[in-house]
């Protein structure tokens, strides 16, 4: 169910291309995502972290919910999903999922943006967003600023966000790609190239995700994903270096979660707890 068209008035621009570009990866989305064994382990990771702190029964607000691949996958385990979707070709998927597994009453989907968060009606146990959406927005605080409104006291919020620090890009810079290797620093954002369409994106430490929601968010974990081995985009490389990637995982698993690595990679995942 669509609840409202909230598509934001300003900078026009920016959302238009952000949809345009969507819109038009949403038909084959799930295809390539099953087609991906890094974004699939990804995605098992993300889930074993929320799994630490979400209750049964959950009312969960998911953001840039894309097509409701993990929306599903919380319905499936009994929890409710509100989905917050800019993109036209997204929410027709989620409309998809919803008529063809029979989740009218568990899984429900608003078009608009995360940014109009005061048009979402509701209380919520949980906050997620999945896989980089909120890098779309140009400050966080513009997210964060609705969350007291939505949330109930002692819910928890796990973003998974691309931050600047990610050494397998910087492993470019040995290459010679310096553009590439650099661009995360670029602190008004940089352009993404998607579908054809253009548009800013931006990287968010967690220092910065800390910030932006106050201290009425306490940290409780953050792991990084994809700390030293590669990223979805470098697919092949399993192919390639079959026993060379094993190992990176293997690296991975043991420092992801402690200081610095937890704060590094090509994502990282915060959780965080509201306590009024
Ligand atoms: C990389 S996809 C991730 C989708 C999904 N979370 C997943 O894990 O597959 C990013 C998503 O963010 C959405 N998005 C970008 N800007 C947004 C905004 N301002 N409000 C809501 N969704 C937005 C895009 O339309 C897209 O579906």
């Amino acid at each position: 169910m669509v609840t409202e068209a909230t598509l934001p008035n300003e900078p026009r621009s920016h959302y238009e291309n952000v949809n345009k570009a969507f819109s038009k990866q949403s038909d084959l989305y799930d295809a390539d995502d099953q087609a991906n064994p890094i974004l699939l382990a990804w995605r098992q990771q993300v889930y074993k972290h929320v799994n630490l702190f979400l209750k049964t029964k959950s009312n969960i607000l998911e953001l840039n919910a894309g097509t409701g691949i993990d929306a599903s996958y919380f319905v499936e385990a009994g929890h409710h999903v509100h989905c917050v979707e800019l993109s036209d070709g997204m929410v027709g998927q989620i409309q998809n999922k919803i008529n063809k597994l029979g989740f009218q009453d568990r899984l429900t989907v608003q078009q608009g943006s995360f940014e109009n968060l005061n048009l979402v009606t509701g209380r919520f146990d949980y906050v997620f967003s999945d896989f980089g959406g909120l890098n779309c927005t140009d400050d966080l605080k513009k997210v964060t600023q609705h969350l007291p409104k939505l949330l109930n006291e002692h819910a928890m919020l796990t973003w998974v966000i691309m931050p600047p620090i990610c050494p397998w890009e910087i492993m470019w810079l040995l290459k010679g790609y310096f553009k590439q290797g650099l661009r995360r620093f670029h602190k008004n954002g940089v352009m993404a190239h998607l579908e054809g369409e253009y548009f800013k994106t931006y990287y968010y430490s967690l220092g910065d995700i800390k910030k932006s929601l106050g201290e009425n968010f306490k940290l409780v974990k953050c792991e990084g994903l994809g700390v030293l081995s590669p990223p979805p985009s470098a697919k092949d490389f399993i192919n390639k270096h079959p026993k060379l990637y094993h190992q990176l995982t293997k690296w991975d698993e043991k420092v992801r979660s402690t200081f610095p690595f937890n704060g590094i990679g090509d994502h990282i995942i915060a959780t965080f707890r509201y306590t009024p």
